[in-house]
């Protein structure tokens, strides 16, 4: 009598407590972020790799004069389609700083495959100075730092509005979607920032989304593989359970039938 009670009483406060969790968590979702669906969302998700392509082209021509990307080398950009001679290429553009020589004195090199992405400042000191006392964050794993990362990412490009005039701006710009709303970067993209090298007609909500599918996989290069191992693994344990479940009907059976 007594633990029938108990039993329904647990399942009642699980209950609530679920239906808790979950609404405080589509609450928190519901932090005004733009509800947009990226290609890589859901079990089988994967990186438009062309729109990655493209978000590597705002990137070099738009973001890369303020933000670093230094935990991402040029030869890790094979994973995005690019050739071995490509990549030179694109790595050739850059120069970094090497040495000492045999005199000892510092030298500048154009980038090889293996270097990272190069700095725009040389200096934490320089990069707060250029920008008005904020320094530009290091973007390679933006999207891992931040909350609903990739939304986020998407909804503050896209989320620059005129300063409501209740809003006392002290040397920044006004965004609905950064935390305290004013934000020491200015927009960085309009609509018509590149023009893209795959003959795709840009606007801004393609650059936003090129963009942020590729800081997605600067931060998660690795999400496709581990989402196929997911898969792999769920299946498995699937066969298993069916397994294992024969096992017990069939070492039980002398059991039940009262022949032990
Ligand atoms: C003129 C320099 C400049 C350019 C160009 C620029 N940014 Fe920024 N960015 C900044 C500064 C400065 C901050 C720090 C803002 C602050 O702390 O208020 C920042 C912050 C950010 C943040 C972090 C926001 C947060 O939640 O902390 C993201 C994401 C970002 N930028 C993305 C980009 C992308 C993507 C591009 C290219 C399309 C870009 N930025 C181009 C200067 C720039």
């Amino acid at each position: 009598m007594f633990s029938k009670f108990f039993i329904r009483f647990l399942f009642y406060i699980f209950s609530i407590y679920f239906l808790y969790i979950s609404l405080s968590f589509s609450a928190g979702k519901s932090f005004e972020l733009y509800d947009i669906k990226f290609s890589f969302d859901g079990i089988f998700g994967t990186f438009d790799k062309p729109s990655a392509r493209r978000g590597l082209q705002i990137y070099r021509e738009v973001c890369s004069g303020c933000h670093g990307l230094k935990f991402i080398a040029y030869r890790n950009l094979t994973s995005l389609g690019y050739s071995r001679e490509e990549i030179k290429n694109i790595a050739s553009e850059y120069e970094i700083e090497d040495g000492p020589n045999s005199e000892g004195e510092m030298y500048l090199r154009p980038a090889v495959s293996s270097d990272n992405f190069i700095d725009p400042y040389a200096n934490i000191n320089m990069a707060k100075f250029m920008n008005n006392g904020a320094a530009p964050p290091d973007l390679s794993l933006i999207v891992k730092a931040r909350n609903y990362g990739s939304k986020y990412v998407y909804s503050l490009l896209m989320g620059y509005k005129d300063i409501p005039d209740n809003f006392d701006s002290l040397n920044g710009y006004y965004n609905k979607f950064y935390p305290g709303h004013i934000i020491a970067m200015p927009q960085p993209l309009y609509g018509d920032d590149v023009e893209y090298l795959d003959g795709t007609i840009s606007s801004l909500e393609q650059e936003v989304i090129d963009i942020t599918t590729f800081l997605t996989w600067t931060s998660h290069p690795e999400m496709v593989d581990r989402k196929k191992m997911g898969f792999k693994v769920l299946v498995f344990l699937i066969f298993m359970t069916g397994l294992l479940f024969l096992s017990y009907k069939k070492i039980w059976k002398p059991v039940k039938d009262g022949s032990i």
